[in-house]
């Protein structure tokens, strides 16, 4: 039986597509059956960042209304055959999609795949909560280093805990090693000692994850520090051990320190 990872946030726009579509890629790559459900109906865009967006006919709510079947609505890269995506409903509302049905499709594709990821939408309201049933094997929460998005992935692992699914990881997106330097920015452990979960891993800000996107790629068809980062993590989840590379952990040299402006403590804010 396959594994089921959730990845979720909170917040918008933190990175939880750009993240399932390259950890969907490397673990692919690594041998591992694996399915990318997109669950953000409504929104769909899996199968723009994976460059299917002209293959998709049916979606996930025509298989959960039995409009056709599962392998119908599966669609692969052809230069991962082991990836597979079973797209979100465009024009759909999240209530579209049946709780039993998700189960059902979850159950099938756990028979079939090593690794099932389910790309979350953001929010902590009906969409997400359809999603969380016994199925999960693991979950994931996304996070950008900053008290705003801190404080929604906050409520995003309460409503874990209240659903009864496993305690999150945590993966904190967007670092800057400079700003972590000043005093700007969190590191990523101050953002898992702060949630208190564990770190699975961190993605450094890299243009090339825009870059990508534009040209309908991931950030695992081009040689850039997020795709190794993502390398990292596809490691981790299938049990490797792997170094944290802990991104602005190291000190400045003395000179840069001396001329660097007056480092400031980053306090976390009353929330
Ligand atoms: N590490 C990164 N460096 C630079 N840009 C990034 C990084 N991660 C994500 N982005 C950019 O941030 C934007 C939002 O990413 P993405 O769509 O994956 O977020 P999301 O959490 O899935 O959003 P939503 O909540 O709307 O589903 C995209 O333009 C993406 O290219
Ligand atoms: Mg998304």
């Amino acid at each position: 039986m396959g594994t089921v990872w959730m990845i979720a946030s909170g917040k918008g726009g933190v990175g939880k597509s750009t993240i399932a579509s390259a950890l969907g890629v490397a673990l692919a790559k690594r041998g591992q059956k694996t399915c990318i459900v997109d669950a953000d109906i409504g929104l769909r865009d899996q199968d723009a960042i994976l460059g299917l967006a002209d293959r998709v006919v049916y979606d996930l709510v025509d298989v959960a209304n039995k409009d056709c079947r599962l392998p119908q609505a599966l669609i692969s890269p052809a230069d991962v055959p082991n990836l597979s995506l079973l797209p979100a409903a465009q024009f759909a509302r999240a209530k579209a999609l049946d709780r039993k049905a998700f189960r059902r499709i979850l159950l099938l594709l756990k028979e079939t795949n090593d690794q099932i990821i389910i790309d979350c939408p953001a929010g902590i309201e009906r969409s997400l909560r359809g999603l969380m049933n016994e199925l999960v094997d693991k979950t994931i929460v996304v996070c950008t280093p900053d008290d705003v998005c801190i404080r929604n992935a906050e409520r995003v692992v309460a409503l874990m805990q209240e659903k009864s699914l496993p305690r999150p990881q945590l993966i904190v997106n967007r670092l800057d090693a400079q700003l972590i330097q000043a005093g700007e920015m969190y590191t990523a452990s101050t953002v898992a000692q702060t949630l208190d979960v564990e770190l699975l891993g961190e993605i450094p800000e890299d243009p090339m994850v825009y870059r990508t996107l534009l040209k309908h790629m991931t950030v695992m068809d081009v040689a850039c520090e997020a795709h190794e980062a993502m390398e990292r993590i596809a490691r981790r989840m299938v049990g490797l051990s792997t170094d944290f590379p802990s991104y602005g952990a190291v000190k400045p040299g003395f000179f840069r320190r001396l001329f660097a402006p007056k480092l400031k403590e980053v306090k976390r804010l009353d929330c």
